[in-house]
Parts: structure tokens; C-alpha cells; sequence
């Protein structure tokens, strides 16, 4: 098991990299939501080719964290996360899936075809990875006191 100041160091750099996340995501809905996008097909596989590139790149953060992200680490410290740790149980490969099914559908899109389901499912998209990101962070600040301020509010 990581001590805590191993932990701390751990939790900045998955800040960062949820930062980074944030924006890939960002990315890909500004790059829908453009007028354009909608009706074109080089933006339709340049849209695809980012949902890919936003796949590597979570399979990478998710495998990290599964393979030592401090969440034990958190709940030896700070038991009151226990119930939140609960509920991120699962959600990785849940997320992975739902992306899958985005890219599948965003390969498939037709010009033609009505692309508000398809926006629908990245926003809904976007608001699952975000809440499990947002969840974590708070886990993180809650136990370790590596968010805003440097205190935890461990009760
Ligand atoms: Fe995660
Ligand atoms: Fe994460």
C-alpha cells in the first residue's frame, strides 16, 4: 500500500490527467456541435478519430487507476469515502462501452442521417465521464487534501 505523500503525488498527476481528459471530451462536443460537422464527412471521420483517440487515451487512465489509483489507499485513510468508492465500482468498463458504442455509431452515420441522436449520446456520454472524474476528484480531496486547498475534510 502507498503512503500518503506517495498518494498525494499520485492524486496530482491524475488531476492532470483528468484536466486533459476534460478537454479531449470538450473537444469532440465543440467539434460536433459545429454547424459543419453535422453535414460533413471528413468532420464525421474526424469526429471518430477523436473518439478513438479519447478511447486510447481512457484505457490508459483507467487501467492506472485500476492498477494502483490510491482509492484503497483513500478508504484506509478516510473511511467516510467507502460509499462513494462503492459507486465508482464498475463504471470503468461501463464507460469503455458506452465510447465503443459511440464510435461504432459514429462510424456507421450516413450524411444524410439526423445527427442530434448521435449528439445526445455524446453529451450523455460526457456527463458520465464527467461525473465519475468529479467523483474521484472528490474522493481524492476528501482523503488526501490534494484539490483547491491542501486540507482534507476527512470526518
Ligand atoms: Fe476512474
Ligand atoms: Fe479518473
Amino acid at each position: 500500500m502507498r503512503d500518503l505523500s506517495e498518494c498525494q503525488t499520485y492524486v496530482m498527476h491524475m488531476r492532470l490527467e483528468h484536466r486533459h481528459i476534460n478537454e479531449a471530451v470538450h473537444d469532440v462536443v465543440s467539434l460536433f456541435s459545429t454547424e459543419t460537422a453535422a453535414n460533413s464527412k471528413e468532420l464525421v471521420e474526424q469526429l471518430a478519430q477523436k473518439l478513438r483517440v479519447l478511447r486510447a487515451e481512457l484505457a490508459k487512465h483507467f487501467a492506472e487507476e485500476d492498477a494502483g489509483g490510491c482509492i484503497e489507499e483513500a478508504i484506509s485513510h478516510c473511511p467516510s469515502v467507502s460509499q462513494a468508492a462503492t459507486t465508482l465500482e464498475g463504471q470503468h468498463s461501463l464507460l469503455l462501452a458506452h465510447l465503443d458504442r459511440l464510435i461504432e455509431q459514429t462510424r456507421k452515420r450516413t450524411i444524410d442521417e439526423d445527427p442530434s441522436q448521435l449528439q445526445v449520446n455524446i453529451n450523455d456520454f460526457a456527463k458520465q465521464l464527467n461525473a465519475h472524474e468529479s467523483l474521484e476528484n472528490q474522493i481524492m480531496q476528501d482523503a488526501f487534501g490534494t484539490g483547491v486547498d491542501e486540507t482534507n475534510s476527512c470526518s
